[in-house]
């Protein structure tokens, strides 16, 4: 059967030829396919495009410059020390503001990583954090992307005309400042901006070299390098107004969807070149029904509410990467899949207990620019269900 999605609502409306949405009483002859929304996404571009440049955003914002995930203060140091056994990262040192216990972690040309904690008991995220899996850490959640501003002081005025709601002022943190939205309430994560002072990645933190966290000095490691891309899950009838709010609040751009017809899942990519970190956001098709019924997609929101699913390290030598970081007792969703010939190999870990994030390894054989290949998209995603 053809899914009918409605303009007005975003309802999927599971049925055929209809031009009357069931749930909102809406008569379009706008419907378009789920399965085939290129369309109504890339028109978004283009709206979205023009929108910037009228309002003066258009280049103000660049790639991402850091990752913040929230940890339960008892799990900050675990989350870090394993972040710095299976990947290429390093612990560069600890800064505390507005209540906030964070710790960075740097890799060469890749976003940097900061793992924090609240000191303070309010959580702004905490509701999005209680799902059935979820809940036993209600703290839990890659909370921000954030990507560098050149002029935050115009950013922060056109967004808030256009009724963009921020958590603070902007913030003066010694080397930089910072901002970031209340969390957007399609997906309970927030969006950052960071204006450097002068060198970007150069921090002012506190306490001193013994509060540095050590590496495991692991050949395989260095193999591990730059963020390639985070995938998000959203719900299905979400899904749009996601993807625009995201191009309306950073440079990126829709540029691909993929329908898995066996999950009636879509991933779609929005980039800001193929050289950057590449945001990726998978939806399903319909609301969660069963364990039985449902695709991974949706029974990942039931289990787990919106949020992050996994972040995608590229990785050199990936088949002999893969069989160290097992041999030191990383656990994995699937085995290595895919091939030279196909352009792609990658994995899933298991999620990890201290940030509920699966780390995906990746490698890319000549420029290849896809997130799996027609062979391993059904293993893929089939192996996100165990989880
Ligand atoms: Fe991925």
């Amino acid at each position: 059967m053809i899914q009918l999605i409605c303009p007005k609502c975003q309802k999927v409306m599971n049925t055929e030829n209809s031009t009357t949405c069931p749930v909102c009483g809406e008569n379009t002859p706008r419907t378009y396919d789920y399965s085939n929304s290129d369309t109504f996404l890339k028109a978004e571009v283009s709206r979205v495009i023009l929108e910037k440049k009228q309002r003066g955003t258009a280049g103000l914002t660049g790639g991402l410059d850091a990752v913040i995930v929230n940890t339960e203060p008892e799990q900050q140091e675990n989350a870090v020390r394993e972040m710095l056994a299976t990947t290429g990262y390093r612990h560069r040192g600890i800064f505390e503001h507005d209540g906030n216990h964070t710790s960075v972690l740097q890799c060469d040309g890749s976003a940097d990583f900061w793992f924090r904690s609240r000191l303070a008991a309010d959580n702004p995220f905490r509701k999005y954090n209680l799902f059935p899996k979820s809940k036993h850490l209600p703290n839990t959640r890659l909370e921000i992307l954030v990507f560098r501003c050149h002029d935050l002081a115009s950013y922060v005025r056109i967004q808030k005309d256009r009724g963009v709601d921020f958590m603070t002022g902007i913030q003066d943190m010694g080397t930089f400042r910072f901002i970031q939205t209340v969390p957007l309430v399609t997906t309970g994560t927030s969006i950052g901006m960071i204006q450097w002072k002068e060198t970007p990645g150069v921090y002012s933190f506190s306490g001193n070299s013994r509060t540095i966290l050590d590496k495991p000095d692991w050949p395989h490691l260095h193999n591990i390098g730059r963020l390639d891309h985070a995938a998000l899950r959203v719900r299905a009838e979400d899904r749009d107004q996601t993807i625009v709010e995201f191009m309306e609040l950073t440079n990126y751009h829709f540029d691909f969807a993929i329908y898995v017809k066996l999950f009636n899942s879509i991933t779609h990519v929005t980039r800001l070149s193929d050289k950057d970190f590449a945001m990726v956001f998978t939806s399903g098709i319909s609301p969660y029904i069963s364990e039985e019924e449902s695709g991974p997609t949706e029974k990942f929101i039931h289990h787990y509410g919106t949020r992050v699913h996994h972040l995608a390290f590229d990785t050199r030598r990936i088949e002999s990467t893969f069989d160290a970081l097992k041999s030191r007792g990383m656990e994995f969703l699937i085995e290595l899949v895919g091939s030279p010939e196909e352009g792609l190999k990658q994995t899933f870990t298991q999620p990890s207990p201290h940030t509920l994030l699966v780390n995906e390894y990746i490698h890319r054989y000549g420029g290849f620019d896809g997130f799996f290949t027609r062979s391993n998209v059904t293993r893929l995603t089939e192996s996100t269900g165990r989880q």
